[in-house]
């Protein structure tokens, strides 16, 4: 499976943006996680035009959460797209790249007051409220700067999406957003309307992740709008705004094939268009939150092989220079991923190896891969890494994190350094007691 601008070079190696990933990997050591420029900037392109091809009025918003560094906010930012942020961290990360706030989303289901006054201070675009306590907090919050805060209530229409139970967001049994069937949704939104600090924009919904069936998104937004008519009945307030989350799949496997964006688009397009006609209510502007499908195949981990081990009759184990620590997926989720041998991309495939990392437990990658036959030294490229890899890394067994390197019509560019072994040790602090006493 080769994806985005990826093709085998002469030398019969794996190439991605130009580059020949065996001198990356040479270049800037392994492990690495190389995105593909070319790919992410086609992916927000194809977003904006399928969202202004069928709303009179959108914003495509990215999901920090799935990747997020200085650079990506540019490239974000530069292709037109809102910021989804959902933390301090991931606030100051957009700010510091000059976001513009306008277009920043803030959610969390947890903030804490200092973050409400970071959001309200920066003057981003929106803050998702989530709960009845939140609307109290930043009611208060919003109070104290003398400001209004522009918001959007997160509801959760109660559906059960077809993806990991872990990342399945929008169902009745679930720590996120307000119920509607459950009679949540109506009082807080009365309240919000009650509360002078607060300018009710409209409505969010955030129904799962890595979806391959539009079904669910026709039946989210279907509820939503039945949903804004009820609140209208209710309350007289129309919603202007309609931000239906993210959680289009992306490709991990040969074998998978998600929905393009065009067909997603056009799923959601046609539900709003029908179900407002159906309710007489003005077609609101439409937000989506994409991250995993722009970021996720525009993202590969390069590795170097370091032993490979043969259990006669059981099975082959390579073992790769990182793991569970730069990828927690396999291990979090189940999740499957396929990989190219990157300095073999071209030699026939005629062996079987099931690909684990250096940590201390069994941290598997891949199971049971068709590659070239392998040796120590060789290069794997694991593919689709592009989303929820380099946000959710650790340093378990003190591993660095990796570098992420952008890649870009032959040209290869640092965009996040490869930590340092001082950099693990940045954040300890000894006690004078324990200083420099020597074991007896
Ligand atoms: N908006 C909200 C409010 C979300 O909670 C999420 C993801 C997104 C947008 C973006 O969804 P996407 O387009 O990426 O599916 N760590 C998990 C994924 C968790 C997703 C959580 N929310 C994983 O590695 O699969």
């Amino acid at each position: 499976m080769l994806l985005g601008t990826q093709r085998i070079n002469s030398q019969g190696h794996l190439e991605v943006g130009g580059c020949d990933t065996v001198e990356l990997a040479q270049r800037f050591g392994t492990p690495l996680y190389v995105m593909d420029e070319a790919w992410l900037r086609g992916m927000c392109r194809a977003y904006r035009a399928a969202f202004e091809q069928r709303f009179r009025e959108s914003l495509v918003v990215f999901a920090g959460k799935a990747f997020l560094a200085l650079a990506m906010c540019r490239i974000a930012d530069e292709e037109g797209l809102g910021l989804d942020v959902s933390s301090a961290g991931e606030l100051h990360t957009g700010l510091r790249a000059h976001f513009p706030p306008p277009r920043i989303v803030m959610h969390g289901n947890n903030k804490s007051v200092a973050e409400m006054d970071m959001a309200l201070g920066a003057g981003v675009g929106r803050i998702v409220v989530d709960s009845e306590v939140e609307i109290e907090a930043l009611q208060r919050a919003a109070a104290e700067r003398r400001a209004v805060a522009d918001v959007l209530v997160r509801v959760t229409p109660g559906i059960e999406a077809h993806t990991h139970e872990y990342i399945q967001t929008g169902k009745i049994d679930t720590k996120f957003g307000l119920g509607i069937g459950t009679g949540q949704a109506l009082p807080a939104i009365e309240r919000v309307l009650a509360s002078p600090n607060l300018r009710l924009h409209g409505l969010h919904c955030h129904i799962g992740s890595q979806l391959f069936d539009l079904r669910p998104f026709d039946i989210a937004t279907r509820m939503m709008v039945d949903f804004m008519c009820d609140m209208r009945e209710a309350t007289g307030y129309v919603a202007r705004e309609l931000d239906l989350g993210g959680g289009l799949g992306a490709r991990y496997r040969a074998t998978d094939h998600p929905p393009s964006v065009e067909s997603y688009a056009e799923t959601i397009s046609r539900a709003l268009r029908e179900q407002c006609e159906r309710h007489a209510l003005p077609q609101p502007k439409l937000m989506a939150e994409p991250g995993r499908s722009i970021v996720g195949e525009a993202g590969l981990t390069l590795y170097t092989v370091g032993v490979i081990k043969d259990i006669p009759g059981v099975r082959t184990y390579a073992a790769v220079d990182g793991g569970m620590s730069d990828n927690p997926r396999p291990a979090l989720y189940g999740a499957e991923y396929e990989l190219v041998v990157a300095n073999k991309a071209a030699m026939p495939i005629n062996s079987r190896v099931t690909i684990s990392g250096k940590h201390c437990e069994t941290d598997t990658l891949i199971t049971d891969v068709q590659v070239p036959e392998l040796a120590v030294g060789d290069i794997v490229a694991v593919q689709t890494t592009g989303a929820y890899n380099h946000s959710m890394s650790s340093n378990y067994n003190r591993l660095p994190r990796p570098g992420v390197v952008l890649v870009h019509d032959g040209q290869a560019e640092v965009i996040v350094e490869r930590e340092t072994l001082d950099d693990l040790l940045r954040q300890d602090r000894v006690p004078p007691r324990l200083e420099g006493k020597q074991g007896s």
